[in-house]
């Protein structure tokens, strides 16, 4: 078959930064079945004294999930937190009104808590500003972060709760500039009752770090104008500006939807391009980060989910299926978040279980890996360290809507013990293998370990319940002093050498 020749210089000393852990985060709605069937099902086989799955725990801490944000998403924008604490008896169901479902309110607040604790990861607590604002949300880290002695603290301690949960990071509402936000505001309005919910946040615990709201996605009418003005009134308290973005193949147009990484890389420059600008214009000697806090392919369930009934209890919605292509995109998108780690220190795949997820269930039944969890599992476990900043040298395709896309994506990162670099790498073109050459200097007496590829011959293959390993990753053949790697068509490619 012919091929095509691809090169990408790397220096030991030319990094880009190194990682903060949570780049590799995830998101938990309460929305269709991510929590209840997903993540508690207490009546499962596997679920513990508390109901929560085993089988998925196991799962999620082979990914070594950082945190989790909860409990929204949309969801978080109608939500009361004191619906979901105390007696489970007492506990309202609520009509919900951004999922159209009936809420049980069974699995709170607590719940999540002692379930982070469990998967081994840390809570990322979304505040509701669509229906409420300052008042709930400083009651709410009163609750969750104050020792005792004050009404809010003390609650959680008749809760059964004595230590507080000490939860560090924190999102000022969800996507509020989207007309489908229960509560969507202007810029104007979001950004000064950001602010105010901040001051109060941070004054009931001032160790606390604060995501604001930035565009839902990059085809937003406001995008741009909004982040200016969001954070010209929130630059003094908040810490980082939020992404969302989600692609799709709806075209069925596989080269094109390859390249949409070439457009997250571009929202990515622009957004950091506008904290800067805010930092300037208010002389602020701080640096906004950002939180890349939803993020993933999403388009196969948009019809069943039209003819789903309304107000029914955790019904099977956003449960797409993936593909092989939808995970090379993945496997593109985290190669994307790397490169900007000097200033996307924080990014979750949403969402994490069910719900357009990376792990699937089935009510009382087994759990599936679906694509998308391969180059989630690869690059949370090999790619922590200091990112190397590759020259590229590729062919380029034109697609539909890009030009002059790189058929090759790629990085690299260097273990903290430096024993180890790995190289990620996606072929983008969907019927040419690329004959890849890293040139590495300052790497002299490393050898090549292993070459995982996620690849098939079936760009749609998935898997499912009844067949959950028609895709799984491959070990190609590989030589210990190989200088040169083939990289099959739409193929996830994570090249590991070791010293
Ligand atoms: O992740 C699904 C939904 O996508 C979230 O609730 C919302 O924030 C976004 O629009």
């Amino acid at each position: 078959m012919d091929y095509k020749k691809a090169k990408t210089t790397f220096h030991k000393d030319f990094t880009v930064a190194h990682t903060d852990d949570r780049l590799y985060g995830s998101f938990l709605e309460n929305l269709g079945r991510a929590v209840y069937t997903g993540i508690y099902d207490p009546g499962h086989p596997t679920a513990d004294d508390e109901g929560f799955r085993q089988d998925v725990i196991k799962l999620i801490k082979d990914i070594r999930v950082p945190v989790v944000r909860y409990p929204g998403g949309n969801f978080v924008s109608g939500y009361n937190w004191e619906d979901g604490v105390g007696p489970k008896e007492n506990r309202p169901r609520r009509t919900e009104l951004a999922w159209s479902t009936i809420e049980t309110n069974q699995f709170g607040l607590n719940e999540f808590i002692r379930w982070c604790r469990k998967a081994g990861t840390d809570p990322m607590m979304a505040v509701n500003l669509g229906t409420r604002g300052p008042e709930e949300a400083r009651n709410l880290v009163e609750y969750c972060n104050h020792p005792g002695g004050a009404y809010y603290s003390d609650l959680r301690i008749s809760h059964g709760v004595k230590d507080p949960h000490n939860i560090k990071l924190w999102c000022l509402g969800n996507e509020m500039d989207g007309p489908w936000q229960i509560g969507h505001k202007t810029a104007e309005e979001y950004g000064r009752t950001a602010l105010e919910t901040a001051k109060v946040m941070k004054w009931v615990d001032p160790t606390i770090e604060l995501v604001a709201c930035g565009s839902s996605n990059l085809n937003m009418p406001t995008f741009a104008s909004w982040e200016a003005t969001v954070l010209e009134h929130t630059y003094s308290h908040a810490d980082y500006l939020s992404l969302h973005q989600y692609y799709n193949n709806t075209a069925q147009n596989t080269p094109d939807f390859m390249a949409c990484t070439v457009a997250m890389d571009e929202f990515i420059r622009n957004v950091v391009s506008i904290c800067d600008y805010v930092k300037a214009k208010t002389k602020s000697k701080k640096t906004i980060n950002l939180s890349f806090d939803e993020w993933n392919v999403w388009y196969h369930s948009n019809e069943q989910d039209k003819k789903l009934p309304r107000w029914t209890i955790a019904p099977h919605q956003l449960e797409d299926i993936y593909n092989l292509e939808d995970a090379v995109l993945v496997g593109s998108m985290l190669i994307t978040l790397l490169r900007h780690c000097d200033r996307v220190k924080i990014a979750c795949l949403a969402q994490l279980v069910n719900v357009i997820a990376p792990i699937m269930t089935a009510e009382g039944g087994g759990v599936v890996r679906q694509t998308i969890y391969y180059p989630y599992l690869h690059a949370s476990n090999y790619g922590r360290g200091t990112v190397l900043n590759g020259i590229v040298d590729s062919p380029k395709y034109d697609s539909k809507n890009y030009t002059d896309v790189p058929m090759l994506d790629c990085t690299a990162v260097l273990s903290d013990d430096e024993q180890e670099l790995t190289l990620f790498a996606v072929n983008r073109s969907e019927d040419t293998p690329l004959l890849w050459q890293p040139v590495l200097h300052g790497f002299e007496g490393y050898k090549v370990l292993e070459h995982i590829s996620l690849e098939g011959p079936d760009r749609y293959a998935v898997n499912t319940l009844e067949d959950p390993e028609r895709v799984v990753p491959m070990k190609k053949a590989v030589d210990a002093k190989a200088e040169e790697f083939m990289l099959s068509p739409l193929s996830w490619n994570v090249i590991r050498l070791v010293k």
